[in-house]
């Protein structure tokens, strides 16, 4: 199995608060409510670490609050290498009403100071060599710039790490150009870092060309219910997920990326690491959660991906 480091620079406490219906400018009573520590690398740790990788989980954290993210670390067997920062980690607030509508308020979280950037450099410095590969993923907080988080990205590359992205916006563009190992946009966020239309194959497969001569070797592209497509030299593959109920779709693009990482990493064939990768992202959304809780089920969810080459059509 590998090791792998998994950094999340924005974490977030998810506070999940379950109530009949949302009253607006009323007193509300929750039926229940839950805290977990969450924020894209966390979760993509979590699948890995489901699927027996050695992890250790890294980026910032608000040093007021650590003790749900301490608690996940110490449960799964996470080596701990975040940098703490003053202030907390921000809470990010799901209002999930009875009837599925979920309202989302993000807190933007704490401001990452110069300090804590160049002790987040020298600490990957220190531990790098000791990782297979790395996974980026998330938005930045404030304090850091598209253009630091690509410097970031390129001495993690030029330290020799196998680098996974997982971001949108202006930090996918910048990341961009450090070229990457592996990308996974949706296709929004494709085609808002490459100012370009992703909708079509023959789109994706130019843009992904682009990508390649640019140095990113794997594309992979999500698209929800419709499934993904995956562009490596020499390989273009589509995967349909199988139909199921929905649950909730958090983790949907998390756990997409821990499989395609498991796949690769293990030097499975391309056909068999897109095909569990997608039974292992329809997993989590069958579920509130997310994560490798049924090995039947996944099983099951596996023999109903339908795989095939991206040129038929
Ligand atoms: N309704 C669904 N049924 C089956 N599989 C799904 C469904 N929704 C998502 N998936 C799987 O999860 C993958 C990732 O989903 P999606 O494209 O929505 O990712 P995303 O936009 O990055 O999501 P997020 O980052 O919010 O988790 C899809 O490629 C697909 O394989
Ligand atoms: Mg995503």
């Amino acid at each position: 199995m590998a090791r792998i480091l998994s950094l999340t620079l924005n974490p977030a406490l998810d506070l999940t608060v379950r109530l009949a219906r949302l009253q607006p400018g009323e007193v509300n009573r929750s039926e229940a409510m839950i805290t977990h520590a969450a924020g894209k690398g966390v979760n993509v740790a979590q699948v890995l670490a489901d699927l027996g990788h050695q992890v250790t989980v890294g980026g910032f954290l608000g040093e007021d609050n650590p003790q749900a993210f301490e608690m996940l670390i110490a449960r799964r067997g996470f080596t701990d290498a975040f940098i703490r920062v003053p202030g907390e980690t921000r809470s990010n607030i799901k209002i999930a009403e009875q009837d599925g509508r979920v309202t989302d308020v993000n807190a933007p979280g704490p401001v990452v100071g110069e300090q804590a950037q160049q002790a987040l450099l020298e600490q990957l410095a220190r531990i790098a060599p000791g990782y297979d590969a790395v996974v980026v993923a998330g938005s930045l907080p404030r304090g850091i710039t598209p253009q630091w988080f690509q410097g970031l990205l390129q001495q993690l590359k030029h330290l020799g790490l196998k680098v996974a992205l997982d971001t949108s916006g202006e930090a996918l563009r910048a990341g961009l150009n450090a070229g990457p190992w592996l990308i996974k946009p949706n296709t929004e966020e494709l085609a808002d870092a490459l100012d370009c239309p992703t909708d079509s194959v023959a789109q994706q497969a130019q843009a992904a060309a682009r990508l390649h001569a640019q140095g990113v070797e794997h594309v992979v592209i999500s698209h929800g219910a419709d499934g993904v497509n995956w562009f490596s030299p020499g390989t273009a593959l589509h995967a349909t997920p199988p139909k199921v109920s929905v649950a909730s779709t958090v983790g949907a693009g998390d756990s997409l990326l821990a499989g395609m990482l498991h796949g690769l990493l293990t030097f499975d064939v391309p056909e068999t690491t897109l095909r569990r990768a997608t039974a292992i992202a329809a997993m989590a959304v069958t579920q509130i959660g997310f994560g490798i809780t049924d090995e039947a089920q996944l099983e099951t969810l596996q023999s109903g991906v339908h795989v095939r080459p991206l040129t038929e059509q």
